[in-house]
Formats: C-alpha cells, sequence, structure tokens
C-alpha cells in the first residue's frame, strides 16, 4: 500500500512546490512509483512538471467533486516513474461548494483509495492556507513533511500549523504523523540562517531531516523549463540536497532511521 506525504505549511513561499516536485523525482530516480497530487489553487506543481493547466480535461477538483476517477486524470511527467494530478484555479471555488456537505473531509482520502496499491507513494502538495483543501490532504495522508525556510520569521504560525495537525489527528486520521521538518532556502554562511536552524532544532529535535535544502538558484529556474532538477542540472547543490532528502525520506518511513 503506497504511503501517502502531504507537504504542509500554511505559510506562503516557504518551498511546497519546490519540495513536492524534486522529492517525487528523487524517489522516482530511486525506482519508486510516484503519483504527485496538486492540491493547490495556484496550480504550480502542475505547471513546475511544464503540464497546461488549461489544456486538461480534468484535474484534482473533478475528483474531489466525485465526478471523474484518479486514474481518469493521472498524467505522466518528464521526471522518471512520476505521475501527476493537476491543480487549477477551479479548486478556489471548493471551500463554498463542499460547505454543506458533511462527508468534505473524507473526499480525497476516499478517491484516492483504488489507486493507492499502485504507488509506492503519493505527494501532495497542499496550498498556503488551513483552509478544507489542506485538511482534505491532511485527512489522506500517511505523514506530513513540513518545510521550513530558515529565516527570521520561520517559526511564526507553527502554533496553528501543529494545532491543525492535532486537530486532523484528533478527529478524522489519528495514524497521521509528522515524517519530518525540512530546513530550506538555507544560507550557511549568514549568522541569522545558522541562528534560526539551532532554533528550529531546539523546537523539533529530532524530527528535523539531517537533509538541508541550500538556497541555490538552479532550483528556483528549473520549473520554468518544466523539469524537475535532475533533468535540469543533475550535478547542481539543489539536485544533490534532494537526492539526500529523497534517501533519508525512505529511510525514515521503512523504519531505518528515527
Ligand atoms: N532551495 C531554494 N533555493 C532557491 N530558491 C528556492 C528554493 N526553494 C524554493 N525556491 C523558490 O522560492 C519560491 C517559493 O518556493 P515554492 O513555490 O516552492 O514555495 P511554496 O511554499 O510552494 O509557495 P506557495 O505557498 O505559494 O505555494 C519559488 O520562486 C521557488 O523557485
Ligand atoms: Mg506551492
Amino acid at each position: 500500500m503506497g504511503k501517502v506525504i502531504g507537504i504542509f505549511n500554511q505559510k506562503g513561499g516557504v518551498g511546497k512546490t519546490t519540495t513536492s516536485i524534486n522529492l517525487s523525482a528523487a524517489l522516482g530516480r530511486k525506482k519508486q512509483k510516484v503519483l504527485l497530487i496538486d492540491m493547490d489553487p495556484q496550480g504550480n506543481a502542475t505547471s513546475g512538471f511544464g503540464i497546461n493547466k488549461n489544456q486538461l480535461d480534468l484535474n484534482v477538483y473533478d475528483l474531489i467533486q466525485t465526478r471523474a476517477t484518479a486514474e481518469d486524470m493521472t498524467v505522466t511527467t518528464s521526471a522518471k516513474n512520476v505521475n501527476l494530478i493537476a491543480g487549477g484555479i477551479d479548486l478556489a471555488g471548493l471551500e463554498i461548494e463542499l460547505a454543506e456537505k458533511d462527508d468534505w473531509p473524507f473526499r480525497l482520502r476516499d478517491a484516492i483509495e483504488a489507486i493507492k496499491d499502485t504507488y509506492d507513494f503519493i505527494i501532495i502538495d497542499c496550498p498556503p492556507s488551513l483552509g478544507i483543501l489542506s485538511l482534505m490532504a491532511l485527512v489522506a495522508c500517511n505523514y506530513v513533511i513540513i518545510p521550513v525556510q530558515s529565516e527570521f520569521y520561520a517559526l511564526e504560525g507553527t502554533s496553528q500549523l501543529l494545532e491543525t495537525i492535532h486537530m486532523v489527528q484528533n478527529n478524522y486520521n489519528q495514524d497521521l504523523e509528522i515524517l519530518g521538518v525540512l530546513v530550506v532556502m538555507h544560507d550557511a554562511r549568514t549568522r541569522l540562517a545558522t541562528d534560526v536552524f539551532d532554533e528550529i532544532k531546539r523546537v523539533f529535535s529530532d524530527k528535523v531531516f539531517k537533509t538541508i535544502i541550500s538556497r541555490n538558484v538552479r532550483l528556483a529556474e528549473a520549473p520554468s523549463y518544466g523539469q524537475a532538477i535532475f533533468d535540469y542540472d543533475s550535478l547542481s547543490k539543489g539536485a544533490w540536497n534532494y537526492k539526500a532528502l529523497g534517501k533519508e525520506v525512505l529511510n525514515r518511513v521503512n523504519g531505518d532511521d528515527k
């Protein structure tokens, strides 16, 4: 049964999508079958793989509205062993459309049940909010990875983030586990980044991944070429970092490294 991992932090621009794309690709290169689900109305994970959202007939919106199956809307990507279910702007209306429906928290979980056996990993790129899209994702997940930028406001909002995870554990999904906190866009040369890293370690202790993602311009460039970092620049620092993360995630999920 495939493991479902949500990439979650309600803060915007902290590297969720970059991590979703490149962790998916790293796992794919380790012979894991991966499905990336883009739960963000911005659809950045979709466009980051060079897929034109507007040319697709179906996306995750149709999945949540039970108008089509996951299989119907799965597309291949440029990354080896990585398939994708696209996100798109129609997701933005779901909050209102689902308000009357009691079963909304379980919609994504139930919709991917049938395809879980097909994959080793399902990675969900969450939007920057604590709204129903993120909640649906957390209900469907076995694990969450929390990317945290090593800058001054890094830990702002952490208590709401953890409260949300606890709320989901208590009400909908008691098996949900934080797989790890990932420090991203790190610049080891600055005193501030080093101080913030120490603070993140103090708060999350051994939940912090040993792998740190450095600030690397190649990671920011790759999406405009529709490629994961391994295909865009396999020798970049970013490629090495995400390769190491893929290995660490596999170890943690398999319980070899806790
Ligand atoms: N390690 C990195 N080094 C340099 N730039 C990065 C790195 N990680 C991400 N970026 C850039 O930072 C910006 C924000 O990253 P990203 O889109 O992954 O964040 P996000 O959390 O998904 O944002 P949102 O909350 O809007 O969905 C992007 O322009 C991305 O290319
Ligand atoms: Mg994003």
